[in-house]
């Protein structure tokens, strides 16, 4: 690597596994673009160290870093301070340098809006029927509350874990826009046009061809469905959505401007969308080649 020299700023990836990331293609593509004498390298952490990471990498003048699976709660006892949307998230995937140690951000949630705000897909206003109520869907609720959704239907499979996340951000935020709702009660949704973001791991490769809904009915309520899962490109989720006219897209606009904006805080430079449009073409790329 002959562009690496006494100058270049470090910044990495903390988890477990960290082998298949694209994050430092996403990176590493923007410190290209941008000029800066910066380097991204991933960063296998074991069980039990995460908290001798965070202190090596301030300790080793690491500029920023982003924390993935199974690190993104727990990292939040080594945080000096705590961005407002991380902590009612619960969730840190970025780092910032700062004085005496680093600033925990969420920007998977402001990335999955920034990528939605791309493709055109509004939120403010909305009603949306949200699938799952894991970690990523409600996170993906909060977003939703937050950013003035009219009503989100959060369809889980339990209804209880539904009602106590429900609770817990309608209480968060004083509102009582999301609407805990038992998955198999599709059919009771009224008859509208919703915006529907999955949120389960179904569907993901290898099992392309699940569903969390697979009945064709419901998905003719459905203009837009958007789907976190990036891998396969067009999940049976999204083939659904078109069959029955509705538009689809999958998470990889997500994945990309969580990246951005991490890149963005870092950096203090901002990525225009023709630069993030360059980057998400080599994602597509080198997910082509792994397949
Ligand atoms: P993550 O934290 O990665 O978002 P998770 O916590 O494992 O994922 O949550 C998985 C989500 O997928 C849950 O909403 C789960 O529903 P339950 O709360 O009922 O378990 C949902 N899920 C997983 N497998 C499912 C299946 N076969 N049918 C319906 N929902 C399923």
């Amino acid at each position: 690597m002959e562009f690496v020299n006494g100058k270049t700023r470090t910044c990495g990836l903390i988890g477990n596994p960290v082998e298949h990331t694209l994050s430092p293609l996403i990176h590493n593509t923007l410190s290209g673009f941008t000029g800066l004498n910066q380097i991204y390298v991933p960063l296998h952490v074991e069980t039990g160290f995460l908290e001798d990471a965070v202190k090596g990498a301030y300790a080793l003048n690491f500029l920023g870093m982003n924390v993935t699976v199974p690190y993104k709660s727990d990292v939040i006892s080594y945080v000096k301070e705590i961005d407002p949307v991380a902590k009612n998230i619960g969730a840190v995937n970025t780092l910032v340098r700062m004085d005496g140690g680093y600033k925990g951000y969420n920007t998977d949630m402001l990335g999955l809006f920034r990528g939605m705000q791309s493709e055109g897909i509004n939120i403010e206003g909305e009603e949306i029927i949200l699938i799952g109520a894991g970690g990523a869907a409600r996170a993906v609720a909060f977003l939703c509350a937050m950013k003035g959704a009219k009503q989100v239907y959060l369809m889980n499979r339990t209804l209880e874990k539904a009602e106590l996340v429900a609770n817990e951000i309608n209480e968060a935020l004083h509102l009582s826009c999301v609407v805990p709702m038992k998955l198999e009660d599709y059919g009771l949704l009224p008859d509208k046009k919703y915006l529907a973001i999955q949120g389960t791991s179904i569907g993901l490769h290898p099992n392309v061809e699940a569903a969390p809904i697979m009945d064709p009915q419901f998905y003719e309520k459905v203009h837009t469905g958007y789907d976190l899962i990036y891998n396969p490109e067009k999940t049976k989720f999204m083939q659904l959505v078109e069959d029955a006219g509705g538009k689809s897209y999958n998470g990889l606009k997500m994945l990309l401007y969580q990246g951005v904006i991490a890149f963005e805080l870092f950096t203090g430079k901002s990525i225009s969308e023709e630069q993030a449009n360059k980057v998400h073409d080599k994602m597509m790329k080198a997910m082509k080649q792994h397949e």
